[in-house]
């Protein structure tokens, strides 16, 4: 695991975007893993500024989302799937047909969430999975409990992450569906290479879990310790809470001269 502290939410974002660029020009063909949900946001808009400004082409990527929300149309504002054409697609030149995300209105869910997982295969594979992180310690929308083993399939929301997430339904609790679709842990393990964000004060406690404590399924992101290689980039606010903060930043801050590059970010594998 590598744990990246930046002062600032803009500057965990930056980072995240130089290995994106770096990455995206390296393997242009590349299969990026998307996330939603507030934290990806400043990382999506300078890739988009990257692509308006002629730098960037995502003609050959392809996209796999983590996850939607069960019996939501891809038209609704509040469906990842709108999220990300609105936030990212629309603005880019990936081409629709390349970019994939779990069908909310599925008639068979569990084949359909099977399907995904052999497209994912099919495709290679992902090459760097983004993630955020919820206040409970989910990945996706694995909640705490989840099998660290499990696939795409359908789960259950939390109450606190359903809370957390009515502001994308107006504030409505009683709007926000109980069940989605998300990639399982396993899969998302099986990325080359996992970048997590997790900004802001209320995720200091998840990030500690997640980078400190025990692996455990309570705090799914804690997988993650497992992963050949994890990058977590965290601003301040969100490191508070780890007791090793000292000696991650002297980690980072005596990289040896070869690792001091987004070349050594890029997926290993
Ligand atoms: P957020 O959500 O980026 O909106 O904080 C992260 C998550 O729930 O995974």
């Amino acid at each position: 695991m590598e744990v990246i502290i930046l002062p600032t939410k803009e500057a965990g974002s930056n980072k995240a975007a130089e290995i994106f660029k770096y990455c995206i020009r390296k393997n242009p063909s590349i299969i990026l893993g998307l996330a939603t949900g507030s934290t990806p946001l400043p990382l999506y808009e300078s890739l988009i500024q990257n692509y308006t400004d002629g730098s960037l082409d995502f003609s050959q990527v392809t996209s796999f989302n983590l996850d939607e929300y069960v019996g939501v149309s891809p038209n609704h504002q509040a469906s990842y799937a709108y999220f990300m054409k609105e936030n990212f697609f629309n603005h880019i030149n990936i081409k629709p047909e390349n970019t994939f995300i779990p069908y909310g209105k599925a008639k068979n869910i569990p084949d359909h969430c099977k399907d995904y997982e052999t497209l994912i295969k099919d495709k290679g594979g992902i090459d760097i999975q983004l993630l955020g992180i919820g206040t409970d310690g989910h990945i996706g929308f694995n909640e705490p409990t989840s099998s660290l083993a499990s696939r795409t399939r359908i789960k259950t929301l939390t109450r606190q992450t359903i809370e957390d997430n009515a502001r994308f339904f107006d504030g409505k609790i009683d709007d926000v569906p109980k069940h989605v679709i998300t990639m399982g842990i396993g899969t998302i393990m099986e990325s080359k290479h996992v970048i997590l964000l997790g900004f802001g004060k209320n995720k200091a406690q998840a990030i500690k879990d997640t980078i400190e404590g025990p692996l455990t399924a309570s705090i799914p992101a804690s997988i993650l310790q497992t992963h050949e290689q994890a990058t977590i980039i965290v601003d301040e606010e969100a490191a508070s809470k780890l007791d090793r903060c000292d000696y991650y930043k002297w980690v980072y801050n005596n990289r040896p001269a070869w690792q001091r590059g987004p070349e050594d970010l890029c997926p290993k594998k």
